[in-house]
């Protein structure tokens, strides 16, 4: 059997080490979340806003964005604190660093390489699918890596009788992440045979979104907020039978989605985003104060904001799949989820966990955290709404918000993405003012 790390010098070293890689993959994240993700979308945006229709924007540019949002920025970070949180929690030998090193090579070229190919169409029949294996065999190694380890003793898990529900939720969204890669590659593999430009097709995508989106960071963020709300929101322990539900039903709609049933499908969305509200109870008076030291004051406020994010996203959902006919439904659905409810709790939860993983650090300004999520959660709210009245033709002098709306958003991911930034360039907690 291999080494496991012991000893006091010995165990710091593994610390440092996990810090440094934790903080590598969170760089990472951030780089594919501002460059490929925030910027190419607004520049779509703008060119739609001005064709009044996104009919004519090439699919294969929009596909882009959506997947160095979904992958290079949420899936980056899941590894990375995955990687972290799970070689910490459980007994992992110390060969985990090194695996989580090769994952983010991996991982990241076969990200980039994704964008790229989507942009320039260099070779595209070839990289196309050699992007989706290097992403699946990245996150294969994830997977060996943290699947078949006991938790270890110690109080994240003391008192759990059998497995806890919140890592039941986190399990399944790393099945949804890795079928969501199976199928990717899939995909990719049939647009390099027999299509004409690496775009998936458009019925073909909008299912693998829903893997993108319902399978994967929906479930996973679940699962991370039945495990950190009750203590950074002071909310009761979630209610696991309903959680559970709730994960049941999700997998019911993926299912009835990939069969292209999407009035059941979205049906289901919406009555597992209820549950999920309802076993987290997130709309629940705190019973314990919020934990907000080091974080703005209004962060309980805005992990409720993004969970009303998602009740809105599975409600448009529904409309759109009785009523959508210019894709202004499905769109403001989508970016009700990703912008409103996901990237809302990244922010949030994000600014609260990540300045401690990554070495004790305190957060550089919780006053640039608040005007993160304002202004996040003002244009998603503009977008969601000019969406909807611009795209269906309801109230066509919508179209010119929809510009202002993606420059907000770009000003609010931008001081995320600075805030974390700055975080990490300051001295750890009990370094700083030392000398
Ligand atoms: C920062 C501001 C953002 C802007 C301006 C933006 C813009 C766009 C635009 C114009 C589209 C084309 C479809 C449509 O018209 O709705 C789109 C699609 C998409 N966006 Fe965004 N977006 C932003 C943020 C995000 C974020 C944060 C995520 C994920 C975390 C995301 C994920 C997606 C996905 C998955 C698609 C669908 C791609 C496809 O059709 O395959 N977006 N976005």
């Amino acid at each position: 059997m291999r080494a496991v790390y012991s000893g006091p010098q010995a165990i710091k070293a593994r610390e440092l080490g996990l810090q440094r890689m934790l903080m590598v993959w969170i760089v990472t994240g951030l780089a594919f979340m501002l460059l490929p993700g925030t910027f190419l979308g607004v520049w779509n945006l703008i060119a739609i806003a001005g064709e009044h229709t996104a009919a004519r924007i090439d699919p294969a540019w929009i596909q882009a964005h959506g997947h160095a949002q979904i992958f290079g920025w949420i899936g980056t970070f899941v590894l990375g604190i995955g990687f972290y949180s799970l070689t910490k929690m459980m007994r992992i030998p110390e060969f985990a660093i090194g695996r989580a090193w090769t994952s983010w090579v991996l991982w990241t070229v076969g990200v980039t390489l994704r964008w790229a190919t989507n942009l320039w169409l260099w070779e595209w029949r070839w990289l196309l699918p050699a992007s989706a294996v290097l992403e699946l065999v990245g996150f294969l190694l994830f997977f060996a890596t943290v699947s078949g380890h006991r938790p270890a003793e110690g109080p994240a898990v003391q008192g759990a009788v059998g497995r806890p529900v919140w890592m039941t939720a986190v399990g399944a969204g790393s099945i949804g992440f890795l079928a969501s890669l199976i199928v990717n590659l899939a995909l990719a593999i049939q647009a390099a045979i027999t299509g004409s430009s690496p775009a998936i097709p458009h019925g073909a995508d909008q299912r693998l979104l829903v893997l993108f989106t319902w399978a994967f960071p929906v479930v996973t963020i679940w699962g991370f907020s039945a495990r950190w709300l009750p203590v950074f929101l002071g909310l009761a322990d979630p209610t696991d039978p309903i959680l559970l539900a709730a994960l049941a039903v999700n997998v019911t709609g993926v299912g009835a989605a990939m069969a292209g049933w999407w009035i059941p499908a979205t049906g289901a969305f919406l009555t597992a985003a209820g549950l999920a509200v309802a076993a987290l109870r997130v709309f629940q008076p705190s019973v314990k104060p919020p934990k907000t030291a080091g974080v703005h004051s209004t962060f309980p406020l805005f992990v409720r904001f993004a969970y009303g994010w998602l009740l809105i996203s599975a409600a448009v959902s529904v409309c759109a799949a009785l009523w959508d006919r210019a894709g202004g439904l499905w769109g403001a659905s989508r970016h009700a989820l990703t912008v409103g409810f996901m990237a809302t709790m990244v922010f949030s939860i994000g600014q609260r966990v990540l300045p401690a993983f990554c070495g004790m650090r305190i957060l550089y300004s919780p006053r640039l955290m608040f005007w993160s999520l304002a202004l996040l959660n003002l244009g998603c709210f503009l977008r969601v709404v000019s969406e909807i009245g611009a795209y269906e033709s309801y109230v066509p002098s919508l179209w010119p918000l929809l510009p202002a709306s993606a420059v907000i958003e770009m000003i609010a991911v931008t001081a995320f993405a600075g805030n974390l930034l700055f975080t990490f360039r300051q001295p750890p907690a009990h370094l700083a003012g030392a000398d």
